[in-house]
């Protein structure tokens, strides 16, 4: 099975992307794998203002899954263009890079991407609107309230003529909402999803497994609630669409292409096996041969639902959008 995609004017050569914040900035995974075997990589998200993180532990395990609050610790956007992004320009070229972005107001994306744009090195901007907005009605992330992703993305559409990916979160009620507001606002592709807000607690210390307390969970334990965003986003926009949320093997990132997932990205799956992205893209290939598909997107969309007598969306779209991950900042 042939597994390159043109999207967004740009060649991938697979279409297996480390996600965002769990592979840095490409150079602190280089010496465990050459991501230039994947079809790209998302970085950390960059803040206008270096960021030390939140406290250890930041990371637990946990039996179906991750959690994490890392707090969005990263050198901050002047750092980022100054020492990361000439290490990407001259390492990862035959391979497509996405930044992400992550602000507390719309100005700082605005600033941010300011900053960023005309450096060399990388195709797009994906805006990590998941992470809670402590400037506003508590801590409730731009991607729960359209008004405000559309305010977000509607900026930075003015500011620059780079791919925009927009990154949902899980626990939005209903998901077609956010999808359409970004599409209208000048999105070029959205990512599903972002980590979903989550407490693991100690039974005898009855304390979190994590400093920070609550955080968002990530692996096997999202890819269900991953692949159902993706199928639900699909009938909605005709929005290129990148899935994510727990693909630890080939057929994992099967499904989220049968959902409508032009690309997939991977996390936690990398903390656990650091080369698995590789091996994710060779079992796609693998799974192709078998199943006699000639090209991978003959899978994209493929999944037989609707129609066929599926239950439709089980989630009433009259929940009123007033779901929040709490006040701490998680990842992502
Ligand atoms: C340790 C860790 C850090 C993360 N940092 C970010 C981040 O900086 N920005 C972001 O948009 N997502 C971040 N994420 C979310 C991932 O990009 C991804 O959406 C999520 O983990 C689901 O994919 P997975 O189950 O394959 O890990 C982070 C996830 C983890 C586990």
């Amino acid at each position: 099975m042939k597994l390159d995609q043109t999207l967004f004017g740009a060649a991938f050569r697979n279409p297996v992307l480390l996600a965002a914040g769990t592979c840095g900035f490409g150079e602190e995974v280089w010496e465990v794998m050459d991501l230039r075997t994947l079809g790209g990589i998302v970085t950390k998200s960059v803040t206008l203002e270096p960021r030390a993180g939140n406290p250890a532990p930041r990371v637990a395990e946990f039996r179906a899954g991750m959690i994490n609050s890392v707090g969005l610790a990263n050198p901050g956007a002047r750092a980022v263009r100054r020492d990361k992004l000439p290490w990407i320009r001259d390492h990862l070229r035959s391979i497509q890079v996405f930044v992400s972005v992550a602000g507390h107001t719309p100005a700082e994306y605005l600033e941010i991407v300011r900053i960023l744009d005309d450096a060399d090195g990388f195709l797009g901007f994906e805006l990590n609107l998941s992470c809670p907005n402590d400037t506003r009605r508590g801590s409730l992330p731009f991607a729960l309230d359209p008004q405000a992703l559309t305010q977000v993305v509607e900026g930075v559409r003015s500011l620059t003529s780079r791919p925009i990916l927009v990154k949902l979160a899980p626990n939005a009620p209903d998901l077609s909402l956010p999808a359409r507001a970004a599409e209208e606002a000048g999105a070029d592709g959205l990512t599903l999803v972002n980590t979903l807000p989550g407490l693991v607690l100690d039974p005898r210390t009855r304390r979190p497994a994590l400093g920070a307390g609550a955080g968002g969970v990530s692996g096997p334990a999202l890819r269900a609630v991953g692949v159902h965003a993706v199928w639900r986003v699909r009938q909605a926009t005709g929005l290129p669409l990148l899935g994510v949320g727990g693909i630890a093997s080939g057929e994992d990132a099967v499904q989220y292409l049968l959902a409508g997932a032009s690309l997939v990205q991977m996390g936690t799956a990398s903390f656990w096996d650091p080369r698995s992205a590789e091996r994710v893209r060779n079992e796609l290939e693998h799974f192709g041969r078998r199943e006699g598909v000639a090209h991978v997107s003959e899978l994209v969309g493929g999944a037989l639902l609707g129609s066929g007598g599926v239950a439709a969306d089980p989630v009433p779209s009259s929940i009123p959008a007033t779901a929040s991950t709490g006040p701490d900042v998680h990842d992502g």
